[in-house]
């Protein structure tokens, strides 16, 4: 089942999710419907809190159109280790219409659960890398436009207010 996705500046957006307990018939629905709802956007990644659920739950697919999907569904990610630096743009789809380049880690090690219950590690670098880090930010309440100056922010923001405005 295809969920809403949450928008900026939806304060749900902004609190931070809960560790999964238990991994259940309904946290697999949800893993299910959050990869259903990612390639519907279609988007590269989404985050339990982007569709209102609050557990800290991330799925994420790099694969192009025309490859196989490869979905990675990760439940209570942490990132164990990072280094390096990237620089890249950067959009969400709980932030429409916006991009900018974010600065982040350039590779990151991401130990989180698999569907099953199964510890797993990923050494992720390039995109991989920024998805990881993008998402699990979710988790704790954070949007990738919080990571620009403050400068940018306010032109964002103002950009923001006017299209809200201009749809009422
Ligand atoms: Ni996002």
């Amino acid at each position: 089942m295809i969920r809403t996705i949450l928008t900026y500046p939806n304060p749900e957006l902004k609190k931070k999710s809960v560790p999964v307990t238990i991994i259940n018939d309904a946290l697999r629905e949800l893993v299910r419907d959050m990869a259903e709802t990612m390639y519907a956007a279609p988007g590269i990644g989404l985050a339990a809190p982007q569709v209102g659920v609050h557990q800290r739950v991330i799925v994420i697919d790099l694969a192009s159109k025309d490859e196989p999907s490869e979905l990675i569904a990760a439940i209570n990610p942490v990132i164990v280790h990072a280094e390096g630096e990237a620089y890249e743009e950067e959009g969400c789809l709980s932030v429409p219409k916006y991009a900018a380049n974010v600065r982040r880690h350039a590779r990151v090690v991401v130990k989180a659960l698999d569907i099953e219950g199964v510890e797993r590690t990923w050494q992720a670098d390039d995109l991989l890398a920024i998805a990881f880090q993008h998402e699990i930010d979710h988790l704790d309440g954070i949007l990738f436009i919080d990571h620009l100056s403050a400068l940018k922010r306010e032109l964002f923001q103002r950009k923001a207010r006017r299209a809200a405005e201009e749809s009422q």
